[in-house]
């Protein structure tokens, strides 16, 4: 809990430099906080209770299918702009974000949370990124130039 806040305090000083806030802030310490529930309730099973991802992530499963990655620096969720991972968590991997007919676990949860939930918990998972990992996605999220 502790080392939440603190991180939800840095990262004011990342945020600034953007002349738009995402709608998913780090530094909003309400909507980390909704998103956190969201995340244990929805995400951890799989993503791992500390954004760690399954183990042996990067191989894909006897079914063929890939395992979950992990949310935190060590992954590559940070590589993608906002409109993506908020696509992906609501719709699943599917086209555009996927090619048609890819076979995959993670769910499209637009049945289950709120477009607002699932902004909160895009906010929980940048707000547990380094602030190198957050300002490389904010830059990847500028050039988009949309969020
Ligand atoms: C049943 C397991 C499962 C649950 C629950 C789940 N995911 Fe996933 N998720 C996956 C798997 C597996 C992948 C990898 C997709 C692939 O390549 O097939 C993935 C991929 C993703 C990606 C893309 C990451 C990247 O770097 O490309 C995002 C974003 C994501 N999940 C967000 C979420 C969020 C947010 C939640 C909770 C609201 C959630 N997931 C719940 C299994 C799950």
């Amino acid at each position: 809990m502790r080392r939440f806040l603190i991180v939800a305090l840095l990262s004011s000083s990342a945020t600034t430099a953007c002349n738009e806030v995402s709608r998913a802030d780090p530094s909003n310490a309400s909507q980390v906080a909704s998103g956190r529930a969201i995340y244990a309730a929805n995400c951890a099973s799989c993503h791992g209770a500390n954004l760690e991802g399954q183990p042996d992530w990067k191989s894909r499963k006897p079914n063929g299918r890939m395992p979950a990655p992990p949310h935190d620096d060590t992954g590559h969720t940070w590589h993608h702009a906002d409109d993506i991972l908020f696509g992906i968590t609501k719709r699943g991997m599917q086209p555009p974000y996927a090619p048609a007919n890819y076979q995959s676990d993670m769910p499209g949860f637009g049945g289950t949370l709120t477009d607002e939930q699932i902004w909160d918990v895009l906010a929980y998972i940048k707000s547990r990124w380094s602030l190198h990992a957050r300002d490389a996605q904010a830059q990847i999220q500028k050039q988009r130039g949309s969020s």
